[in-house]
């Protein structure tokens, strides 16, 4: 065996206290420039500016929970290696796709090129094939929780189902702040499964793809109900991903207040004080949490949350039914009655009383924007689709642009949701600001990628399109609908 990093180490010696690590812990990962390793371990992080890894796509073998069930898997993990680099860093992957279909590697979050063979989601990788990914983080890249999952057109929510979800990270100034770094880092990704007898994901046929398929066995890093801990008197921070391709999750962890200090793109001012957190599909958070309870164990819940068009298998469109009927798995599936459990979290022994950081952050203020875009989210049956899911009253063309704008540009979108489920909104390789709700400013600023839009909303964000040019996308992030046809082509021109 290879010799480990520090934190391939503490991954591995974690993963050994009785929770189920999902891969086999194979040889650790040395990567000195090209003279890289395969390797199994769970995390991947640059060396000399240099993060370079082999990954491959393939259905295996996974334990999830107590079940044996055959997924999609990243280098046979599900969640997939946890990928970790610096501003500035060279990323290279040699991705290799030996799925039974096409596929491709999308990176959410990540404000690198949408061209070549970055972050391209019109690159299509048939099963068999090879390609080498390679791209520049920024020298000024926000540190933050981003992450990778594939991407192409009419797959996505059925890939990502399967599995094929694994985190990003990029480490900055936010992991400088004395009581961020002080703090006890975990990582939590979020996933959602439906097996058939067999052990494998339903498929798209089985499930309830206008509402976006969701499944009753819930994951946090591919196990049900794993522990955590938090040091009395001490600091956690949790850096949740919300990996499920609709699945919305409202957090609350009993008697611990959340501290929000980051959202999809990067660092808060300074912390905000929530007691609930809604995290919908794409969305990602880091919060700090106390140990300042009694020592006994907490239960991580997911608190019900009604998305709306929970009705319309039925034919009709009613919001707030509640469970479906008469869709044998989907109907065990969706429980949107009950809180569900994703963890429990005991107390470790007392440290030294940690306080919570004052400032974060600096959230740039933006200069008013020179152009407003409405985009109007909604369904409706489409000749020979069936049901589509519309932007402006269109599905997703591929062969055309829906949107241009030019770079160096700061522009306000105003999307409204005129149909009865929620959508959350998301674009590609540029970082945004909500600007307002429904008209009512946003209480606090920061960096979004991905927006959750209601059923009658109107949200107002304002985007800077900055350093790169060419074609990316925009789309509901419950990935269903995103293949379905709520998608717009967006070009950035110089
Ligand atoms: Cu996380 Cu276009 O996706
Ligand atoms: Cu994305
Ligand atoms: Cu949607």
């Amino acid at each position: 065996m290879q010799k480990l990093n520090r934190r391939q180490f503490l991954v591995l010696s974690a993963s050994s206290t009785g929770a189920v690590l999902l891969s086999q812990c194979g040889r650790g990962q040395s990567q000195e420039n090209n003279d890289y390793k395969r390797s199994l371990a769970p995390v991947y992080t640059s060396q000399n500016n240099l993060l370079e890894l082999d990954l491959e796509a393939s259905s295996r073998p996974v334990q999830l929970g107590t079940q044996q069930a055959d997924l999609l898997t990243y280098n046979g993990q599900v969640p997939a290696p946890r990928l970790e680099a610096k501003p500035g860093d060279r990323v290279r992957i040699h991705f290799i796709n030996n799925l039974a279909k096409p596929t491709n590697l999308h990176y959410h979050g990540l404000h690198i090129p949408p061209t070549g063979n970055a972050d391209n989601v019109f690159l299509h990788i048939s099963p068999g094939e090879k390609l080498t990914y390679e791209f520049v983080i920024p020298d000024n890249h926000p540190a933050g929780t981003f992450w990778y999952h594939p991407h192409l057109h009419g797959l996505v929510a059925e890939q990502v189902f399967g599995g094929l979800a694994g985190l990003f990270i990029v480490r900055g100034e936010l992991d400088e702040i004395p009581e961020v770094k002080a703090a006890k880092e975990e990582f939590l990704v979020l996933q959602d499964f439906a097996l058939d007898e067999q052990g494998k994901p339903l498929s798209s046929a089985q499930m309830s793809i206008m509402t976006g398929r969701e499944g009753n066995i819930l994951t946090v890093n591919g196990q049900t109900n794993p522990r955590f801990s938090i040091p009395k008197n001490g600091l956690v921070r949790w850096r949740i991903l919300n990996a499920s391709p609709s699945r919305f999750y409202q957090l609350s962890l009993e008697n611990h207040p959340f501290y929000l200090i980051a959202t999809d793109g990067g660092a808060l001012d300074k912390p905000v004080k929530m007691s609930e957190l809604l995290l919908t599909p794409g969305e990602r958070v880091e919060v700090l949490i106390r140990g300042d309870a009694e020592p006994r164990e907490y239960r991580l819940l997911n608190l019900p949350y009604d998305r709306g068009g929970m009705g319309m298998m039925g034919g009709g469109m009613m919001r707030g039914r509640g469970m479906m009927r008469g869709r044998g798995m989907m109907g065990r599936s969706l429980n949107r009655q009950t809180p569900m459990v994703l963890a429990t979290v005991s107390y470790d022994a007392a440290v030294e009383p940690m306080a919570l950081p004052t400032a974060v952050s600096t959230v740039e203020v933006l200069p008013e924007s020179q152009q407003i875009r409405r985009f109007q989210l909604n369904h409706g049956m489409t000749p020979g689709m069936g049901m589509a899911f519309l932007i402006n009253g269109q599905p997703y063309q591929s062969d055309l642009i829906q949107t241009q704008v030019n770079l160096n540009r700061v522009e306000d979108w105003e999307i409204t949701n005129t149909g009865v489920m929620d959508h959350p909104f998301h674009l590609h390789i540029n970082s945004f600001q909500v600007i307002s709700r429904n008209g009512q400013p946003e209480p606090y600023r920061s960096w979004k990628d991905t927006i959750l839009v209601r059923a009658g909303e109107t949200v107002r964000i304002r985007i800077p399109f900055r350093d790169f040019t060419g074609k990316t996308v925009y789309h509901c992030h419950i990935l269903d609908h995103e293949d379905l046809g709520m998608m717009g082509n967006l070009v950035i021109d110089s």
